[in-house]
Formats: C-alpha cells, sequence, structure tokens
C-alpha cells in the first residue's frame, strides 16, 4: 500500500497548502496564518478506517541537504564560530561562566539577527524589566521595529513555554538558560539534572519539527564543574563556550576581551573562535586581531618573551609568548602554564636540554601568553622554545622577530601550514624578520615585496645561532 503524508499546513485565510510549515503564507503574506491539517487519503485507509503509516527510508540523495538554510546571527563574530550563521532546525548551546556575557550575546543576537519571523526570547534568569533595562543599555530601543520583534517570555515552566512557542512560532528562540528550565514530567525536584535534560531536548525537538532554531545557555561554575551543560553536548548539534582572559593590562587596545570557542559543531569546523569586548554598549566584535596580543614597547625586548604568529582558525595572530625560569623551589620541577598545554611545555623543555644542553629540569618554568588567550596550534612551539631559551640564557631575542615552527622531540623544526600568510600578518604589523623551517615560493615573495626577511632554520640548534649569530 503506498503511503501517503499524513500532515499538510493550510493557510487559514486563503487555503493555500504547504507541505511544510512557515511563518508567512507564501500565497498571501499572511503571518501565522499555516495550521496544522490531517489529510485524510481514501487509498491510504485500512478496511478498519484507520490511516496507516508505515515507516519509510529514503534514498540519501533524495534527502533536501539544507544548503542556504542558515540565518546569520548579525554579529560576525558569533556566525564565524558557528560556521557561517545560524543553522535552522539546530540547537546550540553557550557555556560559560556567571557574568561573562551569555545573557547579553542573547539579546544583542534577538536584535540583530537577519530573519523576517519572530524571535521568541525565553528567560528563566531574568524579569521582563531586568531585560528591558539591558535592552536600553544595549541601545536596542533606537530601533522600534527591533523592540516589537522581540518577544519575551520570563519563566522556566515548560508546558507554558510549549504553549507560547506554538502560539508565537518563532523562528528564533533564545533560551535563557537551561538550568532554570523545569518540567512536572520529570520528577518533583526542580534544578535538577534531569529536569534540564528532559526540558532541554523537549525543546530542541519543537526546534526541530518547527523550522526553527533554539540558542540555549548554560552556567558552568568557576571550579570548572561542568556536570550541568556537559550532558546536554550530545543533544545540541554545536556548543559554545564563553572563555574570558585575565584583563592583563598594557595590551595594545582591549585589556577585557572574551572568546568565544566551538567544542562541537555538526555545522561547522570547531578551529574558528570570536573575539569580542565587553564595553559599555555590550559585546563589541573586535576585527583587528592581528596585534591584540602583544604589548607595546619601546624598543628592545626584555628577555623570556618571543613574538608567535599562530593560527586561530581562518585567521592569524601575532602573540608575545612570555616564560620565566627560577631554581624549582621543589626537589622536582614544576611547569605552571594554562595558556599553552603544560605537557607541550614539559616536551619542548626536554628538547632544549637534549639538543641544546640548556638545563631547565632543575628548573621552575612559567609561562603566559599575552591577552590571555589560550593557544593550541602547533605552530608555536619554535616560539615557545625561543622564549625559554631567551628566559634561561637572559639573552633578549630582536623585537622585530616573528616565529612560526613545529619542533619534534628529536630537536628538528617542522614545517607549518599557511605560512605565507603569517608572513604577510607578521610583515603588516612590522616585523621585520620571520623565522621558520622553510620558506616557499610564495612565502619568498611576499617577505620581499614587504621588505622582510625570512630566516629557515632546520633545527633549533641552527635557529638558536641564526638568532644570537
Ligand atoms: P551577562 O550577559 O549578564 O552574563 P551571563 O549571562 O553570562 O551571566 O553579562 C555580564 C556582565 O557584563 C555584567 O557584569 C555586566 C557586563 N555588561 C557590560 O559591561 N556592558 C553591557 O552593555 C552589558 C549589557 C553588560
Ligand atoms: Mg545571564
Amino acid at each position: 500500500m503506498k503511503k501517503q503524508k499524513d500532515f499538510i499546513y493550510k493557510c487559514s485565510s486563503c487555503d493555500h497548502k504547504e507541505p511544510k510549515w512557515l511563518g508567512r503564507c507564501p500565497e498571501c503574506g499572511q503571518w501565522n496564518t499555516l495550521v496544522e491539517t490531517a489529510v485524510t487519503n481514501v487509498k491510504g485507509k485500512s478496511k478498519h478506517g484507520e490511516t496507516h503509516s508505515m515507516p519509510k527510508t529514503l534514498p540519501l540523495a533524495a534527502v533536501d541537504p539544507m544548503e542556504g538554510n542558515r540565518l546569520s546571527s548579525g554579529i560576525g563574530e558569533l556566525d564565524r564560530v558557528l560556521g557561517g550563521g545560524i543553522m535552522k532546525c539546530s540547537s546550540i548551546l553557550v557555556g560559560g561562566e556567571p557574568g561573562i556575557g551569555k545573557s547579553t550575546l542573547l539579546l544583542q543576537a534577538a536584535a540583530a539577527a537577519v530573519t523576517k519571523g519572530r524571535i521568541l526570547y525565553i528567560s528563566g534568569e531574568e524579569s521582563a524589566g531586568q531585560l528591558r533595562l539591558r535592552a536600553d543599555r544595549l541601545d536596542l530601543n533606537k530601533d522600534k521595529s527591533v523592540m516589537e520583534r522581540i518577544e519575551i517570555f520570563c519563566s522556566g515552566n515548560l508546558s507554558e513555554i510549549e504553549t507560547v512557542l506554538n502560539n508565537v512560532k518563532p523562528v528564533l528562540i533564545l533560551v535563557d538558560s537551561a538550568q532554570t528550565l523545569y518540567s512536572e514530567d520529570a520528577g518533583s525536584v526542580a534544578g535538577t539534572v534531569n529536569q534540564m535534560k528532559f526540558c532541554s531536548f523537549e525543546l530542541i525537538n519543537w526546534a526541530k519539527e518547527h523550522d526553527a532554531a533554539l540558542i540555549l545557555t548554560a552556567h558552568v561554575t568557576k571550579e570548572g564543574i561542568i556536570s550541568g551543560p556537559k550532558t546536554l553536548e550530545h543533544m545540541v548539534d554545536t556548543v559554545l563556550y564563553f572563555e574570558q582572559n585575565d584583563k592583563t593590562a598594557g595590551l595594545n587596545g582591549t585589556t577585557d576581551c572574551r572568546f568565544l570557542r566551538a567544542a562541537k559543531n555538526r555545522f561547522g569546523s570547531i578551529d574558528e573562535i570570536g573575539i569580542f569586548s565587553m564595553t559599555e554598549k555590550g559585546l563589541t566584535p573586535i576585527e583587528d586581531t592581528g596585534r591584540m596580543f602583544l604589548i607595546r614597547r619601546e624598543g628592545d625586548l626584555p628577555a623570556g618573551v618571543a613574538t608567535a604568529a599562530v593560527l586561530e582558525g581562518s585567521r592569524t595572530i601575532l602573540v608575545e609568548i612570555q616564560a620565566l625560569t627560577i631554581p624549582a623551589k621543589g626537589t622536582i620541577s614544576r611547569v605552571f602554564s594554562d595558556k599553552i598545554d603544560s605537557a607541550r611545555v614539559s616536551r619542548i623543555s626536554a628538547a632544549l636540554e637534549k639538543h641544546l644542553g640548556l638545563r631547565l629540569s632543575d628548573q621552575d618554568l612559567y609561562i603566559n601568553a599575552a591577552g590571555g588567550i589560550r593557544i593550541t596550534e602547533v605552530g608555536v612551539e619554535l616560539a615557545l622554545a625561543c622564549a625559554l631559551y631567551s628566559a634561561r640564557s637572559g639573552l633578549a631575542l630582536p623585537a622585530d622577530l616573528a616565529i612560526a615552527g613545529e619542533l619534534s622531540l628529536t630537536g628538528e623544526i617542522r614545517p607549518v601550514r599557511r605560512l605565507s600568510g603569517r608572513i604577510k600578518t607578521a610583515a603588516n604589523l612590522g616585523f621585520n624578520s620571520f623565522l621558520s623551517p622553510s620558506a616557499d615560493q610564495e612565502s619568498n615573495i611576499i617577505a620581499s615585496e614587504l621588505s622582510g626577511k625570512i630566516k629557515t632554520a632546520k633545527d633549533i640548534k641552527t635557529a638558536i645561532k641564526l638568532i644570537y649569530g
């Protein structure tokens, strides 16, 4: 027997029929007039009269690829981290410590999102009055249409929220926060992990079924106990975490920046980061990030400082890597490094000790990256090695030198990806020389055009000789 579709969506004003729900009837242009209508099909009826719904598979080729199904959040940095915007039918979790800016990001996205449909902001954290105050602070009240299209609902009660969703039929749902959601169907105690999981799951499904997108926030406590949001990670399509720098003074420009990183993304890479600063007018994207993690100095660098040209997703940033070595206080030496993985620091220092005869194993090592940015890219290793060498020897590196390279345990320096891009950024920021394991033709052309010099070294010993002569 041929299976027929069970439901269609019929416009209550012009009777136009659509196979799936839309916020606006394409025929008459009315909003929220499409209603779910059951299709009774005579052919599909059994002898008892009820309609059969046979489970059916679909050839992969026949599946809609969902291309072009993204909507822009209107916030470039957020779109970048998401892989080009918010995917429809998807769910996004934004985690972070209290006070980092999750609610602000949600409200700003609600105001800036590029969509004609309605936007529902559900808050179990704040009252409508508080939201209004925040909106005023963000200057959203300047645009009346923005203020009108954002519907506010302040509750964490799932059944109430579902009623509201079915009435408003939003295309973008913002929920602040997952921890405030509760439902009587998920046990008697509100605020438990079960409640949060149950309610989030229901909302994720609602969004999927109604062609909407959902953004949920979740708190991560200072101690890093993430039992809450972690349990939601597998349910959502995308997980973003907000991190904050430690407000290092002396940086160029902004001192208070927030990094938005993807920990999981079904629709894009997890390499991209969004960089914002929290200003009087909310989260402001920082576009010129090349110089942000450098410290402005007149003249020479102090010993223990090296400039690394590293990749952060699609952009290159120059970061000052700082190293300090002091005789170990205990019987075993320790590594204090939270911006670069300590295991990486230990490995690099072991390689330096072995191949340069530089004694580091009796030293406590302190490593920092200016601007408080966490660096995971492998291209930072050569700069880290140079900073450590400089710290231990007391010999400062040239101030106009930028460095990129991967250091192997054998002391060899391995090539890095997108070298020419790194050289270009460094040259644009006024660095005249560049240390790397190799230089391809493109890099040489870029360097010569920008009056820069590329120094190449195949191993750490040669590199140190090249720098210090
Ligand atoms: P918030 O979004 O409430 O953080 P979260 O939801 O993650 O707990 O924002 C927190 C901080 O940001 C708060 O300390 C006030 C500050 N802030 C600004 O500096 N400027 C602004 O325009 C706004 C709205 C907030
Ligand atoms: Mg909040």
